[in-house]
């Protein structure tokens, strides 16, 4: 972790990779990290953590299957959201967007159950910036 001021835009340019989520930051035993994403995630749920979402830049959708039913909210840029814990989602973003996650340290990225992951899909529990 740097002692130093981080500029987010600056750590945006150290990766092109799609889904696969920087660490850019430590909170108590939280990560901050980042990640740039395109087309669709994986339907997957994290158990035992609520999971927040801030869009940087473009747009995300997040699919949500709760009560029976499936969902899908729109976050365009600037909007934040957070996913339950127990609650299968998939994040996609047709355009592509500039996300900032924020869940405990050591949270894989398709979390503890998830449909087939596609080879373009990190599964990681976050790779320092
Ligand atoms: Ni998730």
């Amino acid at each position: 972790m740097s002692a130093q001021p981080i500029d987010i835009d600056t750590a945006y340019a150290t990766f092109d990779a799609i889904w696969s989520p920087r660490i850019l930051a430590n909170v108590n035993d939280y990560d901050v990290r980042i990640a740039k994403v395109k087309g669709e995630h994986v339907w997957h749920v994290h158990e035992d953590t609520d999971e927040f979402f801030l869009v940087l830049d473009g747009e995300l959708a997040i699919g949500l299957r709760e009560d029976g039913g499936e969902r899908v909210v729109t976050l365009p840029r600037g909007s934040v959201f957070v996913v339950p814990r127990g609650v299968f989602h998939k994040p996609s973003s047709d355009g592509g967007a500039r996300i900032l996650l924020f869940e405990p340290s050591g949270t894989l990225s398709v979390g503890d159950r998830h449909e087939e992951v596609p080879a373009y899909v990190d599964v990681t529990v976050g790779h320092r910036v």
